[in-house]
């Protein structure tokens, strides 16, 4: 694969909302994963979230076992998922803010604040051969933190940008595009691989694929909702041709 690839992480959270929605065993998290992958996703990404509202302990152990291309496991930095990511010891785990009332991952992680907080939290992850990721907004002040703390890589918050872009406010989404583009060279220039992610569609992918700093895409909810006109194969394939465009 070549050194400007940009790899995509299908986010499968959203697979198991539709079936939490009922409680049964279906749409399977596990299937929409092997589906992905066959599509072209460079990763599966999974977020177990403290009230397991969508993706579940099974669907980690599923995964864990079924995939061929990495796991990147989201949690929030709790004693409870260091453990279970200490058991699986996936690929990538990528550390995000959780607060039991939102709806999504609403903002970057406060690092600067927790710094010593989150330094030990992560040095074990590392040990055992994680490659450990931090969620945070297009700042400065959070990307120098997590370069202290000893993170590998930081994924930009991209959703300030495509609520901007949603909302037509083009002024604001022209705005949050190039604090990502200036962030993501810094980061970049202190040695952190950078990724992105967070409410990309159609419409919003290509400018922050361009970026030559950013190796990877994590994109979800819009992938499983466009999977519902498209089929998963094609809707997934869409966005792969895009970032392909976006960065030749
Ligand atoms: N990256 C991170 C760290 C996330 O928490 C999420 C949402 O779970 C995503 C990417 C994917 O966001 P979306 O589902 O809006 O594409």
């Amino acid at each position: 694969m070549s050194e400007n690839h940009l790899r995509l992480g299908v986010n499968i959270d959203h697979v198991a909302t539709v079936r939490n929605a009922r409680g049964g065993a279906y749409p399977d998290p596990l299937r929409a994963a092997k589906l992905a992958e066959e599509a072209g996703a460079d990763g599966i990404t999974a977020h177990l979230r403290e009230d397991r509202r969508h993706i579940s302990d099974t669907d980690i152990d599923g995964l864990m076992e079924v995939l061929s291309v990495p796991l990147n496991f989201e949690m929030a930095a709790t004693d409870e998922m260091q453990k279970i990511a200490l058991r699986h010891k996936p690929h990538a785990v990528c550390i995000v803010p959780e607060k039991r009332e939102e709806r999504t991952t609403e903002g970057g992680l406060e690092v600067a604040r927790e710094e010593n907080k989150l330094a030990h939290f992560i040095a074990p992850l590392r040990d055992v051969g994680c490659r450990v990721s931090i969620f945070i907004a297009a700042d400065q002040r959070q990307i120098e933190a997590a370069h202290r703390i000893g993170a590998e890589v930081i994924e930009l918050h991209t959703g300030a940008y495509c609520d901007a872009h949603a909302e037509g406010r083009m002024d604001d989404a022209a705005q949050e595009l190039e604090s990502l583009r200036q962030m993501s060279a810094f980061a970049h220039s202190l040695g952190l691989e950078v990724h992105a992610g967070h409410g990309l569609t159609y419409d919003t992918v290509k400018p922050v694929a361009a970026f030559p700093e950013v190796k990877e895409l994590n994109i979800g909810h819009f992938l499983i909702g466009e999977s519902i006109f498209l089929g998963l194969t094609p809707a997934i394939q869409e966005m792969r041709r895009l970032m392909d465009e976006a960065r030749a």
